[in-house]
């Protein structure tokens, strides 16, 4: 149009257009939400009852202050100021390193396989509670009458459908929430759901501390041993604890922060996450134990003694047989099952936003249409994997080797990207202070490299135990196939997904916030990021 040639001036830079929470809130109770699951009800009580006791907080808080919250500083920046889902905000980070995003996405994707199960099974037994149907045999009615448990080390094909519909039933409320977008999928689930999770489950401790033998289970608990102290596994197994449970090197968090604003405080608000994450732990190993107590004092035993204290067990198994027991017992079951699936969907829906996010990136896709292909194909593979009667064997193997081996690996690859090969670590340092209240200084960057040294470590000796010892007593070929082979779909993902060609323009960046708001000096970042062109002629 000629008809006002003086009006036809270039158009100023654009931002690629992103979703946004709506607030800080929204983002905070999303962070949470993926943080409180499974690993803080189950997982958690467990570890702290095996390695130490009482003393298991010193490792735990020791792990949570020097790697829990500078790693979850260190994701908030990378996905903050390159706004992308790991691929993008890694490819951005350094341009070899799409592939650790990758990494992060295929570790999302398996791990949601495996999760969805477990909350079926969930969904089940809060139908179950209504009736105490586990009432007479706990153990029993678990693996024989429900998952009808077929022969360990085996892969059956024979489908369980009391397994399979809850199981598509999950699949169909998670597919809805993420096709509705971040805003009224995501953001409104934790809104709600938060809140409600931690009134429930406040009412579940309150009446577990008045059950007979509750002071019992928390003296197991909570008895510290000083000796454990000495022993490099306890202080490996807290640190594998705050990693599972604040949800870290999955490449969440890198995909939360990136939908924040461009005036985001990022520390503080990480603060809030990382804390309120461990209060709700602690919360639930006082309920889990003060439960425990009452069927030991029940069973005329000590709690040491009682089987099932930690895993599927411990929720599906030593819960349902402490829940017969105990008066109102179904009411109880209920509310217990239904903040387990609650806690559940929280989580199970940040590690499927992240897969979504990572193809709506790569291929242009938009929320609905990624979130119906990830969704659906994901419920296809859960269902032929774990519907079966060989599904808890399944998930056992593939739960141990993509989180022993597969986040260690993450968080390494990760680390040693953006700040070893790609130089950001001032950078991202800067970056933290300019937008947030809280600074985080120099120790910030050393801690990150101390973890990653720590980590490696960690990795090796993993590796090589699972090597040597195999795990679980199960055949070796089936190890190989599906722990070593969960192991090598990681790295094949990791590997060929860069090669594929973006679909969409991503040259059009200026990381956030500005380089004069930030005070960078001339040289930080120029070569990686200002000039950054994706055709790879820079
Ligand atoms: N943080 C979650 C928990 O505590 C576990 C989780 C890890 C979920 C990674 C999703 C992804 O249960």
């Amino acid at each position: 149009m000629a008809e006002h040639p003086t009006e036809a001036a270039p158009p100023p830079p654009t931002h690629e257009k992103r979703e946004h929470w709506s607030g800080q809130t929204a983002f905070i109770l999303a962070a949470i939400g993926s943080a409180v699951g499974l690993g803080n009800i189950w997982r958690f009580p467990g570890q702290a009852y095996e390695h130490g006791g009482g003393a298991f907080m010193i490792p735990y808080l020791v792990a949570l202050l020097t790697a829990g919250i500078p790693i979850l500083f260190l994701e908030h920046a990378i996905g903050h100021r390159f706004r992308g889902s790991p691929p993008l905000a890694m490819k951005r980070v350094h341009r070899h390193a799409e592939g650790v995003g990758w990494l992060h996405v295929a570790i999302c994707f398996v791990i949601g396989l495996y999760y969805t199960a477990i909350l079926a099974w969930a969904l089940s037994y809060f139908f179950f509670s209504f009736s105490l149907a586990y009432k007479d045999d706990p153990a029993g009615f678990f693996t024989s009458d429900y998952l009808q448990l077929g022969e360990a080390g085996t892969f059956s094909t024979s489908f369980v459908p009391k397994v399979i519909i809850p199981l598509v039933a999950m699949w169909a409320v998670t597919i809805v929430i993420l096709a509705l977008g971040l805003h009224k999928g995501v953001e409104r689930l934790n809104i709600v759901g938060i809140p409600v999770l931690v009134a429930t489950f406040l009412v579940i401790v309150v009446r577990a501390l008045f059950l007979d033998g509750a002071a019992d289970g928390l003296d197991a608990l909570f008895t510290p041993d000083f000796a454990a102290l000495k022993d490099p596994q306890v202080w490996i197994a807290a640190y594998g604890q705050i990693f599972f449970s604040l949800s870290l090197a999955y490449g969440i968090m890198i995909t939360y922060a990136s939908y924040r604003r461009r005036r985001s405080n990022l520390t503080a608000p990480g603060l809030v996450v990382a804390f309120g994450n461990s209060s709700f732990e602690l919360l639930a190993g006082i309920g889990v134990f003060a439960t425990l107590g009452f069927l030991a004092h029940r069973e005329g035993v000590g709690v040491g003694e009682l089987d099932g204290i930690a895993g599927p067990f411990l929720s599906f198994v030593t819960f349902p047989a402490t829940i017969a027991e105990m008066p109102g017992g179904a009411f109880f079951g209920a509310l217990f099952f239904a903040s387990l699936v609650l806690a559940g969907l929280t989580s199970l829906v940040s590690v499927l936003q992240v897969v979504s996010a990572a193809l709506q990136d790569k291929l242009g896709l938009k929320p609905r249409t990624a979130a119906v292909l990830v969704g659906g194909t994901s419920a296809v593979l859960s269902i032929v994997g774990f519907g079966t009667t060989t599904g808890l064997y399944l998930l056992d193997t593939v739960d141990n080797w993509s989180n022993q081996l597969g986040i260690v690996a993450g968080a390494i690859t990760m680390i040693a990207a953006a700040v070893w090969l790609g130089r950001r670590g001032h950078e991202l340092e800067r970056h933290l202070a300019a937008v947030s209240t809280l600074r985080p200084g120099r120790a910030w960057l050393w801690l990150v490299s101390a973890v990653a040294l720590l980590l490696i470590y960690m990795f090796v000796d993993k590796a090589v135990t699972l090597a040597i010892d195999g795990y679980g007593g199960y055949p070796t070929w089936y190890l190989v196939v599906f722990g070593w082979g969960t192991v090598v779909f990681l790295a094949l993902v990791a590997f060929l997904m860069p090669f594929l060609k973006w679909r969409r323009d991503i040259s059009r960046f200026h990381p956030w916030p500005s380089r004069e708001q930030l005070n960078l000096p001339a040289d930080v970042g120029e070569r990686h990021t200002e000039d950054y062109d994706p055709r790879g002629r820079s």
